[in-house]
């Protein structure tokens, strides 16, 4: 199969084996919290993917087991496993995509907020390790140390390129902050290239419309902004298709389902973690965009939770792209283009209904409190 072929044809194709891998690029894909219970069957997805030829697997214990296992899988890419901090760098080198499911996961009655002091700071450790291992060689990063060196303030002008960065870490309102702030102090931070993977959010809204509109879900379509935690999970069912003749009560009762759909799961399992299967799915979704992004994919377009100036309010305008100040330049907008260099497009919201307008409204000061909240964590 050519590239192209391989770079476009749906989501799905990562269950499918076969494939010609001299055809398809190299592409290493690295996952932090490999042997945890999102990390173990997302591990498997990636191992799936006929787009990656390397899968680097991380965590802080059990990773050889889960990597030789994985590893026996007859598909293209090379498995290899590393645990402990010493091996982080080796994990880290030349990837492309690094996926980070590390952390701890949420019990009954906690918030994805009642994470925060556990996982921001993993979250900043591995964010450092990334800044440090991770951008590419090139003239550009070459020019950057000279430029620091000389203590001359560049930024904005050179360029570093950086591995797109897939945070699934929760709350992941503010740990894409926190990462953001991390790469900036280590001076590799590019806005295109850190995501917050919100494609959970989107594959829930599909599953639940599909159920109540009585219609195929393989051909649902539902575009899902703002944040990652509650009120912040915005929903447009206005802007779903197929389209349905869904009420207001219905609508309402959906974009619940949606906001509560990890509470859902966090109950059913009581007490033994969070989402980890339908996480692994999305964020394989996910990471196979980025590759396919990467490999030069026309239109690879997906919801996700990244530095945007998208908004209506007038003080949005002003402000600098590479400054992250709040709301304005973190906040999830539908849809993100998808290219070579990592977002390629933030897209607008397109028209929402009165009740997504109100929906928005309020979210925003709990948003805007998780991204003051990830930043002041990172700069202490
Ligand atoms: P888990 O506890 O089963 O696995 C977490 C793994 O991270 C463990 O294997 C642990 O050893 C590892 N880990 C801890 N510190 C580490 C470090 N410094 N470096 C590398 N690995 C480290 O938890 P689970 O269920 O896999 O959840 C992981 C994270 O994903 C949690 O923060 C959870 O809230 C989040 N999550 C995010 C979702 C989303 O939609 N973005 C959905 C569901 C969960």
């Amino acid at each position: 199969r050519s590239i192209k072929s391989l770079a476009t044809s749906p989501s799905s194709h990562i269950l499918r084996r076969g494939y010609a891998s001299e055809a398809v690029p190299d592409r290493k894909v690295a996952v932090l919290g490999a042997a945890g219970g999102i990390g173990q069957p997302l591990a498997l997805l990636m191992k799936l993917n006929p787009l990656v030829s390397s899968l680097a697997l991380y965590d802080i214990a059990n990773t050889p087991g889960v990597a030789a296992d994985v590893g026996h899988i007859n598909t293209r890419s090379e498995v290899s496993g590393y645990s402990g901090e010493a091996e982080l760098g080796k994990a880290l080198e030349g990837a492309d995509v690094v996926i980070i499911p590390a952390g701890v996961p949420r019990k009954p009655g906690m918030t994805r907020d009642d994470l925060f002091n556990i996982n921001a700071g993993i979250v900043k450790g591995l964010c450092q390790a990334i800044a440090k291992y991770c951008p590419h060689v090139s003239i550009e990063i070459l020019l950057k140390q000279v430029c620091l060196y000389a203590t001359v303030k560049f930024d904005g002008l050179v360029k570093l390129y950086l591995a797109l960065v897939n945070m699934i870490s929760n709350p992941v309102n503010s740990t894409v902050p926190i990462a953001a702030e991390v790469f900036k102090k280590a001076g590799t931070y590019d806005p295109k290239r850190l995501f917050g993977v919100t494609t959970l959010d989107v594959v829930r809204a599909k599953t639940f419309y599909a159920g109540k509109a009585k219609v195929p879900v393989a051909e649902v379509n539902v575009p899902v902004v703002g944040g990652h935690a509650g009120i912040t999970i915005l929903p447009l069912f206005s802007q779903a298709t197929p389209k349905a003749n869904l009420s207001d009560a219905e609508i309402t009762a959906l974009t619940k389902r949606t906001q509560d759909g990890g509470t859902e799961v966090v109950e059913a399992k009581a007490g033994k973690g969070s989402a980890t299967l339908s996480m692994a799915y999305a964020g394989a979704i996910f990471a196979d965009a980025c590759l396919k992004g990467l490999n030069g994919a026309p239109d690879v377009v997906e919801c996700s939770y990244v530095q945007s100036t998208i908004t209506e309010l007038p003080f949005f305008a002003s402000k600098v792209l590479r400054c992250f100040a709040p709301l304005s330049d973190v906040a999830l907008w539908y849809p993100v283009r998808l290219g070579k260099n990592g977002v390629e497009e933030v897209l607008g919201l397109g028209p929402l209904s009165d009740y997504e307008k109100e929906g928005l409204e309020k979210l925003k000061p709990e948003l805007q409190s998780s991204i003051e909240k990830g930043i002041k964590f990172a700069n202490q």
